[in-house]
């Protein structure tokens, strides 16, 4: 009997297979391990993220949500309370706000190189991927930068599920305590002494003189180190994966660095981070002759979405010259990621710096140990040897 368990590690080493099955064979499937349905296919996810008021995210959007966070960020409201909160982040996260991250992000990447230039391997997840993402970050929120690894750490733990009991761990359930009290004192912090960053703006911003709650911006701000940090580093560690596997491709990236961006919006759609996010249904669907009911929970495996074969012909095969605009690696509808515009920047500026210093590398370890999480699939680490 087919079975969909994203919990297992077997599916965070190779989800593709058990997709492919859901595709062609199940396309709207009851997971027992996860408790919810499970759609696949492009067509079906495009048309619940473009449906809202079907496919609500205000009970939560992790597969695995914290208690208290449904209904209070940006990614767990609906419009029009969603739209509330996006719009005062929105504003500060255009291309010519970005612009001014260039250069701290050119700086970061530099810095880490130079520690790693002169070794015979390094790991790019945690020498390099994890550490400028760090940087970037705290750059952005103006964050003091005394405890990063403990942020980051907490950060990485918090989007983590125990794979054999299918919960959060008390370990897990502390992570996310801890970053809600950081985002907490940082506010208060900020509230106190505002700047000219990205939180200030966003903790003093007031919408037809309406100010936010309390619990919004210290959620949401939570939200925003949680999904700035593992997205984004998760990414950098599967795009790096991606130029160690296809030599031939990173090979023409270094010979012509303008096609990093053709390359990462490939990467995003081949294996995006962000594989897997939930929507729970105000009304009854009938779909693929299975009828899911009004509170059912559908899981929404954009991993999945970005193979399918319906949409993007020879799914399978990393081709950095597809241009695949309609990719859902960051989601898509009125949650798609606010910060890929953000990402966007970072990635190219960090490979373009890394492929002039580290043009050839190969894999050390075949098998890979995945971040255990049913929502994002990431490296723990990548060890690279130079070549
Ligand atoms: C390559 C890196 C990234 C990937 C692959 C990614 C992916 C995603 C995806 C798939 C969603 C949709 C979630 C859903 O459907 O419920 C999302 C939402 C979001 N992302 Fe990202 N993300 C990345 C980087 C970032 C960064 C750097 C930030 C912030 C600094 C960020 C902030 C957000 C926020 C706030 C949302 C919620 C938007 C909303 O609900 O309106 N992301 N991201």
């Amino acid at each position: 009997m087919f079975r969909f368990d994203p919990y297992s590690p077997a599916t965070d080493a190779d989800p593709f297979p058990a997709y492919k099955s859901l595709r062609d064979e199940y396309p709207c499937f009851w997971s027992e391990e996860a408790g919810m349905w499970v759609l696949s296919r492009y067509d079906d996810i495009l048309h619940a993220l473009t449906n809202w008021k079907v496919y609500s995210s205000a009970k939560g959007n992790l597969v695995d949500e914290f208690p208290g966070r449904a209904g209070a960020t940006l990614g767990s409201t609906d419009p029009p309370r969603h739209d509330r909160l996006r719009a005062l982040i929105q504003s500060a996260m255009t291309k010519r706000a970005l612009d001014h991250v260039l250069e701290p992000a050119r700086g970061s990447i530099r810095t880490h190189l130079e520690e790693v230039k002169g070794r015979d391997s390094f790991d790019f997840v945690n020498d390099l991927g994890s550490r400028c993402t760090v940087d970037l970050l705290f750059y952005l929120f103006n964050m003091p930068k005394d405890n990063a690894e403990e942020v980051r750490d907490n950060a990485v733990l918090m989007v983590q599920t125990d794979p054999v009991t299918r919960q959060k761990t008390q370990a897990h359930l502390d992570a996310f305590h801890w970053m809600a009290n950081y985002a907490e004192n940082l506010v208060q912090e900020r509230k106190k002494n505002p700047g000219e960053d990205l939180l200030s703006n966003f903790i003093t911003a007031e919408i037809n003189g309406e100010k936010l709650l309390d619990k919004e911006v210290q959620l949401t701000v939570t939200t925003l180190i949680m999904a700035g940090i593992e997205s984004l580093s998760g990414f950098l560690g599967m795009f790096a994966l991606n130029m160690a596997d296809f030599p031939e491709a990173r090979r023409q990236l270094v010979a012509d660095p303008s096609k990093i961006p053709l390359a990462m919006e490939e990467s995003l759609r081949f294996n995006t981070s962000a594989q897997r996010f939930k929507r729970t249904l105000q009304q009854d669907v009938e779909l693929h002759g299975q009828t899911m009911k009004a509170g059912d929970a559908v899981m929404l495996c954009y991993g999945s979405a970005n193979r399918d074969e319906r949409m993007f012909p020879d799914a399978d095969t990393y081709d950095i010259t597809r241009n695949p605009k309609r990719h859902l690696g960051f989601g898509g509808g009125v949650h798609s990621c606010l910060g890929a515009m953000l990402a966007r920047v970072a990635v190219q500026v960090i490979f373009e710096e890394f492929l002039t210093v580290i043009p050839e590398f190969t894999r050390m370890d075949r098998e890979l140990s995945w971040v255990p999480s049913s929502n994002f699939r990431s490296p723990q680490s990548l060890m690279l040897a130079r070549t």
